[in-house]
């Protein structure tokens, strides 16, 4: 007997709570979606988990700005990125807050135990400090001679911390990453951890003084200080999985982790498989680094000020739309840039036109044709086998974009099979053979049909990831269930032969 499968467990970044969600939170969100719903119609048992990164000075300078408790702060910002998620029709299986007492529970364990196998030490440290980016700084991180403005006032301080040996690990890191070279995708991402790791690594402070900082997980062995957010927020891979307890063996080692590019090095690709190592714990299996959206070429954010908000086009278009324009829009690992134009245009060419004309029209000839009972197909010309090895093609060629996270390039081509079933149509025109009463136009109109009801099905059936609401409506209206597996659903077998269909609808109404 097989054993039982492990399930594909994924996450995304715990988002900072200390601003509103914009379009670069709900982009990791969806795309973490898409690919746990992939791997479900791939016949995967999937863990999914999403959460908040609630301590840290952002936060508590925050709160204070408000004159509110940090934590009524978090509470709050926490709904606004719950609403979102429900919004975008995210599902996952657990959000984790690092405010919550079982992860920091898991935070304590981890340190002491680190702690008293001699993995970190206390040492004075004096360097040149940034309030803004929460550490110290290196000579390396100046410009011309000075610190860059992103790091706000430095100043230089003398201080006892506790330090993480990261630098004992760097000879294995290498080795692991050369060992490993698809852990890190987009493989040009790997390549430049490995410059980075060129240069010897420092040990990691974990530690800041309570004076300074209190909006942290205290250090379990010295109450004096409190935990580095960063040794804290990625703690929560394994806190949603009950680290210490036998469910956590289901689960771990994670088989991916998506992120952005801006916290690939060093934070999830030399701290944290560090941090498991120096555990006795197993690194992930794959890192996913996406890459910006844009506003005008800058990283959108809430300090640019030039943030799309999600929720407002999920208003408006419904949250389907939302994840297929992101999908489609961007190359999973490079930039792109938002804008509202290219938004509307995706809506009305690649939805409108082409999906959206598909489903009505062809309702509306088979209630016409046929009082909406799928007719068989009664001959097989070359028109017909073009659609057919099309579809093997396209098939083909999105699963396995699909199965690598390229999903614009999986989309692309499932439009273009779309666009090649109303091509078949043009090509069959069966408006006209309707009109004829022929032996021969009448068996030409009854495969078209068949053939295009056909193809409909398989198309949507690949949707159902990315649309999976859009896709239940099209199922819906050919009488049939949502897609659950691909492997049964994605071969071409006429199975609505004599089906009856619903009446037609219009899922893109123009705006
Ligand atoms: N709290 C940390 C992550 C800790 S993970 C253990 C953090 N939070 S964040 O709110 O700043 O970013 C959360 C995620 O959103 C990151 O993966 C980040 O790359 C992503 N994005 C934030 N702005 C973005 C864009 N403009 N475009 C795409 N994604 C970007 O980092």
């Amino acid at each position: 007997m097989l054993g039982k499968m492990k399930s594909y467990y994924l996450t995304t970044a715990i988002d900072y709570a200390n601003g509103s969600p914009h379009l670069g939170h709900a982009y990791e969100k969806v795309l973490a979606d898409v690919i746990s719903r992939t791997k479900l119609a791939m016949g995967k048992e999937t863990r999914f988990v999403t959460g908040l990164d609630e301590h840290g000075q952002k936060v508590q300078q925050g709160a204070e700005k408000e004159g509110i408790e940090p934590q009524d702060r978090c509470d709050r910002i926490a709904q606004e990125f719950l609403d979102m998620l429900k919004g975008l029709n995210i599902s996952h299986d657990d959000y984790i807050r690092t405010t919550e007492a079982r992860h920091k529970k898991v935070v304590s364990t981890l340190l002491q135990d680190l702690f008293d196998r001699g993995e970190i030490y206390q040492a004075e440290y004096k360097g040149f400090y940034s309030m803004r980016a929460e550490q110290f700084l290196q000579e390396k991180d100046k410009v011309n001679g000075e610190w860059p403005e992103i790091f706000g006032e430095v100043t230089e301080i003398t201080e006892k911390n506790y330090f993480f040996k990261l630098s004992k690990y760097q000879d294995w890191l290498v080795t692991f990453l050369e060992e490993n070279q698809n852990f890190i995708l987009p493989s040009h991402r790997q390549s430049q951890v490995m410059e980075f790791l060129k240069e010897p690594l420092n040990d990691l402070c974990i530690s800041r003084p309570r004076e300074r900082l209190s909006w942290g997980i205290p250090l379990p062995f010295d109450q004096e200080y409190v935990t580095y957010v960063w040794f804290d927020a990625l703690v929560n891979y394994i806190s949603a999985v009950n680290y210490g307890d036998e469910t956590f063996t289901k689960y771990w080692p994670a088989d991916l982790h998506v992120i952005g590019k801006d916290i690939l090095a060093p934070p999830h690709a030399v701290y944290w498989p560090i941090m498991l190592k120096a555990s006795n714990l197993e690194p992930p299996k794959q890192i996913l680094a996406h890459g910006w959206w844009t506003s005008s070429g800058a990283k959108m954010s809430k300090s640019t000020g030039e943030s799309v908000d999600p929720l407002e086009l999920v208003d408006e278009y419904g949250a389907d739309i939302f994840r297929f324009f992101v999908m489609r829009e961007m190359k999973v690992g490079q930039d792109a840039e938002f804008s509202l134009e290219r938004f509307e245009s995706r809506y009305r060419a690649d939805l409108g036109n082409d999906l959206g004309n598909l489903v009505s029209r062809l309702l509306h000839m088979c209630k016409n044709y046929f009082d909406s009972i799928v007719p068989e197909q009664q001959i097989e010309e070359l028109p017909e086998t073009k659609l057919r090895e099309k579809w093997e093609e396209s098939k083909k060629q999105s699963l396995m974009h699909f199965d690598e996270f390229q999903f614009s390039q999986g989309l692309e081509q499932v439009s273009e099979f779309i666009r090649a079933i109303n091509k078949y149509a043009d090509e069959r025109l069966p408006w006209k053979l309707a009109k004829s009463s022929e032996d021969k136009d009448q068996k030409d109109l009854q495969t078209c049909i068949s053939t295009m009801v056909e193809a409909l099905r398989l198309a949507n059936s690949l949707l159902v990831a990315v649309m999976p609401e859009i896709h239940a409506k099209i199922n819906d209206r050919l009488s049939l269930e949502p897609t659950k597996l691909w492997e049964t659903d994605l071969n071409w077998d006429n199975r609505l032969n004599g089906q009856q269909l619903k009446e037609k609808i219009i899922l893109f109404p123009r705006k």
